[in-house]
Order: C-alpha cells, then sequence, then structure tokens
C-alpha cells in the first residue's frame, strides 16, 4: 500500500501588512527587508483568530478539493510550533471543529520543518495499513510568536495554514521522506516556553539569522542530494521545487543545486513571509489550484526550522 495526495487546501487572514506599513512602525525600510529576504508583504491573523480556527478552514477547503467526507478521516495531525494551548493539541480542537470521529489527532513540533515530519508520520500510518485517510496540516500564527520591536525577526513571519488529506492508494504517490535534526544547534533558533523555563526572557522568537543561514544552505543541499540518491533520480527528473518559505536566497541556492530554472519553484515568500510549518502546504495548495502542479508530476517538497531540523518529501502528485 503506498499513500498520495487526495486533496489540498489552505487559508490566509485577510489582514495585510505591507514593508511600507512596517516602515511607519520601526527603523526599517522595504528596500532592506526586499533584498536580504525577498518578502514584500505577510498576513496577518485577526484578534479574534486562533491557529486552530486557521487550520480548521484550511482542512475543510482540502476535504473539499478531495471530496472527501468527516466520517472518511481517520486522524488528524498538525504540525504548529505556535499552537492555541500548551495542551491540548491544536489537533484536537481541529477534530472537534471539523465533527471528526473519534478518531486520534495530535501535533507535531519541528518548526518549520514540521509539515514534511506530519507528512511523514502519515505515510507510515497508510502503509502499514493503521489509517486509509489522514489529514496532514501546517498552521502558525508567528506574528503574534515575535517581539515587535525586534527588527531582526519581526517583519520575517507571517499567519496561515495549508492542508492535504494523505489517502491509502494501490500506485506510488509519496515516493520518499527524509528527515534529521541537529539538537546541538537549538540555541540558534528557538522560542522559550516561559511557563516552564522561569529564567527565559521573553515567549519570542530569537534567531542568529546568519547562522540559520548558513546551516541551511548546507544541510538543504545535502538533503537535496539525499533524496535523489534514494530514489535513483537526478535534477532534471523533478518538475517542480517547493521550499520551505523562509529567504529567497536560500530557496535561489537550491534551485541552482537543482539546476532548476526559478520559474519551476513554487515562491509564495514575497505575499505570505515566513509561515513557518504552513509554508510548504499553502505553497502546495496555490500552485495546484492555479494549474502549475498537476498530476503525475514529480514535486519535491524541502523545509528546515529551529531544532535545527530539516526534512524533504518527495511526491508524485
Ligand atoms: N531592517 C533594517 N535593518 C535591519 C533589520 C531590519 N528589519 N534587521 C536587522 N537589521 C540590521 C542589523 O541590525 C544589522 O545592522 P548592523 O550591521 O549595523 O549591526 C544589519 O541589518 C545586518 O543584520 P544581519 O542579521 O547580519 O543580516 P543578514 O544579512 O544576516 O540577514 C536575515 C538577516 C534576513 C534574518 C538572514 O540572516 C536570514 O534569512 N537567515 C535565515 C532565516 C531562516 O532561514 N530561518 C529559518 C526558519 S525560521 C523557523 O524555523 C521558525
Amino acid at each position: 500500500m503506498y499513500s498520495k495526495i487526495v486533496g489540498t487546501g489552505s487559508y490566509l487572514p485577510e489582514k495585510i501588512v505591507t514593508n511600507q506599513d512596517l516602515e511607519k512602525m520601526m527603523d526599517t525600510t522595504d528596500e532592506w527587508i526586499t533584498t536580504r529576504t525577498g518578502i514584500k508583504r505577510r498576513h496577518v491573523a485577526s484578534e479574534t483568530d486562533t491557529t486552530a480556527n486557521l487550520a480548521t478552514r484550511a482542512a475543510r477547503r482540502a476535504m473539499e478539493a478531495g471530496n472527501v467526507q468527516p466520517e472518511q478521516i481517520d486522524m488528524v495531525i498538525v504540525a504548529t510550533a505556535t499552537s492555541d494551548d500548551a495542551f491540548p493539541s491544536t489537533a484536537s480542537r481541529v477534530q472537534h471543529q471539523l465533527g471528526l470521529r473519534h478518531v486520534v489527532a495530535f501535533d507535531v513540533s519541528a518548526a518549520c520543518a514540521g509539515f514534511n515530519h506530519g507528512l511523514s508520520i502519515a505515510d507510515q500510518y497508510i502503509k502499514t495499513g493503521f489509517a486509509k485517510m489522514i489529514l496532514v496540516i501546517g498552521c502558525e500564527m508567528l506574528t503574534r510568536a515575535v517581539d515587535w520591536t525586534d527588527r531582526s525577526t519581526c517583519v520575517l513571519f507571517g499567519d496561515g495554514a495549508g492542508a492535504v488529506l494523505l489517502g491509502a492508494s494501490e500506485t506510488p504517490g509519496l515516493l520518499s521522506t527524509h528527515l534529521h535534526c541537529d539538537g546541538s544547534q537549538h540555541h540558534i533558533l528557538y522560542a522559550p516556553n516561559t511557563v516552564v523555563q522561569k529564567n527565559a526572557d521573553s515567549p519570542f522568537v530569537k534567531m542568529e539569522g546568519k547562522e540559520v543561514f548558513r546551516h541551511a544552505v548546507t544541510r538543504l543541499g545535502e538533503l537535496v542530494d539525499e533524496t535523489l540518491s534514494a530514489n535513483n533520480l537526478t535534477q532534471t527528473d523533478i518538475d517542480w521545487l517547493i521550499p520551505h518559505q523562509a529567504n529567497i536566497r536560500i530557496i535561489q541556492a537550491m534551485a541552482k543545486k537543482l539546476n532548476m530554472s526559478m520559474e519551476k519553484v513554487i515562491v509564495t515568500l514575497d505575499d505570505q513571509g515566513n509561515t513557518s510549518a504552513a509554508s510548504i502546504p499553502l505553497a502546495l495548495d496555490i500552485a495546484v489550484r492555479d494549474g502549475r502542479v498537476k498530476r503525475g508530476d514529480l514535486v519535491l517538497l524541502e523545509s528546515f526550522g529551529g531544532g535545527l531540523v530539516w526534512g524533504s518529501a518527495l511526491i508524485r502528485y
């Protein structure tokens, strides 16, 4: 038995904050943000939004796209670094909001690589026959997790959610997943839980940007090689690259590594900023709906984030 994507969906909050808006709020410029990151604007959740609500909206769209009914879903996996509660999981709220059966629902904590981790877990459950249809969601409200007086982090992030339904299939869809962690670099990208860590000064994202950048380019390069070699493929076999959307220069480096034109790379960073675990399913859904990614295409998803963690998934869509 194999797994394949049967439906995709996404949700972005209506409110948009542009780089020009940020210029009025802090000592920054559109030019700095654009040239350093590629980001032009980001979507920001409203006061009344919750991470679970964003996730549920994306999930509903995936269910409509795949024509999947609530009773068909066997499991909910939510990847998020910004869960509404320390416990229970965002997945449990989503399960309830969608009116699903009492199926297993849990969150995955792997920062910006969380969605690929969720896909990998879902794939294992489908291959073993434990589940036939799994909802995998990446959702974040990172704009709540940054210090809006820290210009080096707050300009980078945005809010949103993306979802896929992974279903059992006779033919291969999800070809392979590859996940890694280097916990020794925990300190270069993290957000402390100040309820538990009494000595932490604030709960906001802390990042040594240059170090993260350096590790990201190296590890993602290795990951591309690992994924191609595990599938006996070469660069030219890949139809689409859907990278985590953190920085256009990291994305360009991966396109170069794959000898791929940027036209074959799905980029949403300019419009959305870094939406962490949501960025890959958001980009996938956009590319499926606008007709770029078609059934049968070979799609490489790759991500990198706090942990450090990094992961890929190769998909015959
Ligand atoms: N506007 C204007 N100036 C700024 C801003 C800003 N928003 N932010 C920082 N600066 C200044 C700094 O103060 C510094 O000034 P100085 O030279 O006078 O000290 C200067 O710009 C350069 O700062 P750097 O941090 O060295 O800039 P860098 O070129 O490294 O770019 C960036 C920073 C964009 C964050 C980059 O390092 C990056 O993208 N890193 C990777 C981020 C990433 O991939 N994260 C992964 C996932 S996130 C997750 O897992 C949740």
